[in-house]
């Protein structure tokens, strides 16, 4: 995934790239700076001081010395001074030509921290929202992966009363374990009933899907002629059921009129994954992926559904992940952004992470 937010400390990262949130002087600090300089070791501050400083919103590179990484890549961010001095533009140069410079050196992965986030004070939310643009644009025109590394949860804060609200959602379903059943599904595909799909009889020897769960669906009353006269087909309902994950999202990608491209960056999946289920039929994505892309189409939640049981899963209440990302989906959420502060309030896995 081109974009992953991380919870680490930058200095343990092992990328061919680290960016320092330096000073002008570039010769040293606390933070993230302090934390860098310390873990490469002296031979950096001497590289440093032959730099001769570096002006806010410019970058310069160095090598990596002790740390895992093959360079660093240090950034002079803007003070926070309530937004009105030019900070975002400052804030926003600072991650373009911190990529350039790591372009420059072929470099295939590069981490950030919240670049002025910490001592500098710009609001923690609104500096990730700023990371977050700038780096999706690069990436709109170049292959990179970028680490976003959130080193504390207070770059996280979700407000009192949505996480309340979160966590009122979960106690209620976290118990129980939770399943659909097939007329359930069926009714989610606007299919005829299981008892309508029995009635009109498989359309080609036995119809797998109905005829195995018959029994065990309570029969659904018969479909008004005018009730069914709305549900697709049952030539339609079929070939959904047999359809393969990879040709419903390409189904719902030309539903919805986007173009491959725009649907996998927006689910911030890479181009290789994609070509990789666009000429697969049978590919089986992870439950992330399949999830990402559920968010980046806006598929209601039966959609949702559907889409992760083609890929051999469910959105399981055993799991605070599904039922937070179920949350969202309800209230036509679909920000990853607001899911991933959400995700993370609840120590949870990330969507692009
Ligand atoms: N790994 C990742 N992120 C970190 C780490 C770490 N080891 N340590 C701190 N951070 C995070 C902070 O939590 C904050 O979100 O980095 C972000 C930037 O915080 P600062 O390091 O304070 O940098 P900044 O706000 O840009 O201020 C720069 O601080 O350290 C001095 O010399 C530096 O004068 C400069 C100023």
């Amino acid at each position: 995934m081109p974009i992953q937010i991380v919870r680490n400390d930058i200095t343990k990262m092992k990328v061919d790239a680290i960016v320092n949130a330096a000073n002008n002087s570039l010769l040293g600090g606390g933070g993230v700076d302090g934390a860098i300089h310390k873990a490469a070791g002296p031979k950096l501050l001497a590289e440093c001081r032959t730099l001769g400083g570096c002006e806010t919103g410019d970058a310069k590179i160095t090598r990596g010395y002790r740390l895992p990484c093959r360079y660093v890549i240090h950034t002079v961010g803007p003070v926070w001074q309530g937004g009105g001095s030019g900070e975002r533009e400052k804030l926003i140069s600072c991650y373009k030509r911190s990529l350039e410079l790591a372009k420059s050196k072929r470099c295939e992965t590069v981490a950030f921290p919240l670049i002025s986030s910490g001592v500098y004070g710009y609001p923690k939310d609104e500096a990730l929202n700023v990371a977050v643009g700038a780096v999706s644009e690069f990436l709109a025109d170049n292959d990179m992966t970028v680490y976003i590394v959130i080193f504390d949860r207070a770059a996280y804060q979700i407000g009192e009363k949505l996480f309340k609200d979160i966590k009122e959602y979960i106690d209620d379903r976290y118990a129980d374990e939770h399943s659909d059943s097939v007329s359930e599904r069926l009714r989610r595909m606007n299919a005829p009933s299981v008892h309508t799909l029995r009635e009109n009889g498989p359309v080609f020897g036995a119809a797998p899907m109905a005829a195995d769960y018959a029994p065990a669906a309570k029969a659904a009353p018969q479909a008004s002629p005018k009730a069914a006269a709305k549900a697709i087909s049952l030539d339609d309902a079929l070939k959904q059921l047999d359809e393969s994950f990879s040709e419903m999202l390409l189904r719902k990608i030309d539903e919805r009129g986007m173009t491959d491209a725009q649907c996998y960056k927006k689910a911030n999946i890479d181009r290789k994954l994609f070509s990789k289920i666009r000429s697969d039929r049978h590919y089986k994505p992870s439950k992330p992926t399949a999830i990402a892309f559920a968010i980046a189409l806006e598929l209601s939640l039966s959609e949702t559904k559907e889409m992760l049981e083609k890929a051999g899963f469910a959105l399981s209440h055993s799991s605070k992940f599904d039922i937070i990302i179920e949350y969202f989906i309800e209230r036509g959420n679909y920000n990853i952004f607001e899911i991933n502060e959400a995700l993370f309030a609840f120590d949870q896995a990330l969507l692009g992470a």
